[in-house]
């Protein structure tokens, strides 16, 4: 077992683990889509990144482990800037409300949009 502290929750959790599932232990939730506790990691969507001190850039959460003492900060502005411009990407050709779409309403995407995404798109 090793101790590491997520948004200044400390959180004892197994050597190896993910980072995201460090955060779920502490009740801590980090916008994510691709990632599945029972599936491979394929770190693709990339919405879950965080910010790691002493780590120069944003890392993805799902597939970055846990080490001794590691200091995670999910909603700082590295955090923050980086979940939102990963959001305004995946928005580019997607629109939010959605007319033709079976999910509308109970949609991941929107949620994750509205909860993390910057709210204005630079692209029309
Ligand atoms: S959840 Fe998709 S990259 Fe981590």
């Amino acid at each position: 077992m090793i101790n590491v502290e997520i948004d200044g929750k400390r959180v004892e959790i197994e050597a190896g683990r993910s980072v995201i599932e460090a955060a779920h232990r502490a009740g801590i939730y980090i916008p994510h889509f691709c990632y599945h506790n029972k599936l491979s990691i394929a770190a693709s969507c990339r919405m879950c990144l965080v910010q790691i001190e002493k780590v120069p850039k944003p890392v993805p959460a799902c597939a970055t482990p846990v080490s001794e003492g590691m200091k995670i900060l999910t909603n700082s502005e590295m955090a923050v800037k980086a979940q939102q411009g990963v959001m305004e990407f995946l928005l580019v050709n997607h629109p939010l409300d959605c007319p033709v779409c079976d999910q509308g309403g109970e949609c991941q995407l929107q949620d994750i949009a509205v909860g993390y995404g910057g709210g204005v798109s630079r692209y029309r």
